[in-house]
């Protein structure tokens, strides 16, 4: 297992290239199952989670070639259409397969996703969306089961903002019988990227990155090249990290216009930041404020920045509140940022940070993806050596994170450790 050892107290400062947005390119690369023609995606990030995702639909019969930020893929001669429990076990996304199986194929048999660390995370709207277009779904030894002739458009209220449900349904409406209306639809920048992908196939779509998406079904979608979108989580991160540091980073080839709530919110805590449309430059104006937060679905702050920003809020002038709305267990990092000094308490879905003068470097744990980058950033902030364990965890979602934060001028190195 892979360690990261970080030699805290360096302010960042530098600049540094983001990669393509994870949360775009899994539902993006689910589209090569919605045609027989061939697709090409680039700007797709060297990710776990994205060979997690690429073997699935390989074990399916999709022909896969992947060269450094560029695949292509091909289900012309697809098998079966199964997503097996041991890969589906170690990414929640493979769901998103289950859409554009049961619209292009009109079956599918799909593991149910496990929980997960920061959830229980049901799939109940997936499902329900489905069997309102028609699909039969039973659930079967732990799979989800459906059948369909061809999918009827339908018009689906989803009552709470799923953002994988809202693009699974995307998919599956796209090859419908008729118009499907998506209500309460989740409005994230990845929703349009993926919406932009499949009308540049010949989907015909409206109204996404609204609350209300209209998709008018029809009888086939085309092949085509498309390019995933900037990863403004990373963006975040590497703001919130650069923050942190008290340093001055340029973060270039972003989308400075998928960011608002975590601008805003860093504007807040004393940072100073110059944007164009594809630049983003941080540094702060004097001592860190920290900002309290209420993570909401999109345009609102972001439950996947929330962890990042605890660490930043550690070391802040007074006492801050994070408050976390989207998911019920997404405060896995606080026990670990405290072992490195943090004074932060937990009640309910509310952490309070009283801020101290500095954090001390220890080894700490990583739990789930954005926990682990909560970690780093804590790690780059402490005095002394911190030691990340366990950060299969972070190479899911951060495309050579060592590598960028060495270029910004942090001490920090990979180190494997064989398993005990
Ligand atoms: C997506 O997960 C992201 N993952 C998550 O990013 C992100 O945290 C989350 O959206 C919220 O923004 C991908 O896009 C691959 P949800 P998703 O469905 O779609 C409840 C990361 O770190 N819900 O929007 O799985 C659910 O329990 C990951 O990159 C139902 O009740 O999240 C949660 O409380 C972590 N029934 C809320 O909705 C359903 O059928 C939002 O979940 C579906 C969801």
């Amino acid at each position: 297992m892979d360690q990261l050892v970080i030699a805290g107290g360096r302010p960042l400062a530098g600049e540094v290239e983001v990669s393509g947005a994870k949360n775009a390119a899994l539902p993006i690369l689910c589209v090569s199952l919605l045609t027989s023609q061939t697709v090409v995606f680039n700007n797709v990030p060297e990710l776990r989670d994205v060979g997690t995702l690429l073997r699935l639909v390989r074990s399916m019969g999709v022909a896969v070639e992947r060269k450094p930020n560029r695949v292509t893929l091909n289900s012309e001669t697809l098998g079966e259409p199964v997503a097996p429990y041991d890969l589906v076990k170690t990414m929640r996304a493979s769901i998103l397969v289950l859409g554009p199986l049961l619209a292009r194929f009109g079956h599918a048999r799909v593991s149910l996703p496990g929980g997960c660390a920061i959830g229980e995370r049901p799939v109940d709207l997936h499902i329900k969306g489905l069997q309102a277009m028609g699909a039969r779904i039973e659930i079967e030894h732990g799979y989800i089961v459906g059948e369909v002739g061809r999918l009827k458009g339908a018009r689906i209220f989803m009552d709470t903002v799923t953002v994988t449900g809202t693009e699974n349904l995307m998919m599956a409406a796209v090859l419908a019988e008729g118009t499907t209306v998506l209500e309460n639809a989740a409005r994230e920048p990845e929703v349009v990227d993926l919406g932009e992908c499949l009308i540049s196939m010949g989907a015909r779509i409206k109204g996404h990155g609204t609350d209300v998406i209209t998709i008018e079904g029809v009888q086939f979608l085309h092949g085509t090249e498309y390019t995933v979108m900037p990863d403004r989580i990373e963006t975040g991160t590497f703001l919130v990290a650069a923050a942190a540091t008290g340093g001055n980073v340029r973060l270039v080839g972003v989308r400075s216009d998928t960011l608002d709530a975590v601008l805003d919110k860093l504007i807040e805590a004393n940072a100073f930041i110059e944007c164009t449309a594809d630049q983003i430059r941080i540094r702060m104006r004097g001592p860190n404020h920290g900002v309290s937060l209420r993570t909401a679905p999109y345009p609102a702050f972001p439950t996947d920045m929330q962890a990042q920003f605890m660490a930043m809020n550690a070391v802040a002038q007074g006492t801050t509140v994070v408050t976390e709305t989207i998911f019920e267990n997404r405060f896995m990092h606080v026990q670990e940022l405290r072992r490195l000094g943090a004074n932060i308490e937990v009640e309910g879905n509310a952490a309070i940070i009283r801020g101290v003068e500095k954090l001390e470097g220890a080894t700490v744990m990583a739990t789930d993806l954005r926990a682990s980058a909560s970690l780093v950033i804590a790690g780059l902030i402490a005095h002394g050596e911190t030691v990340v364990d366990r950060i299969y965890h972070l190479d899911r979602g951060y495309e050579k994170i060592e590598q960028k934060l060495s270029q910004l001028g942090a001490g920090i190195v990979r180190r494997s450790v064989e398993e005990v």
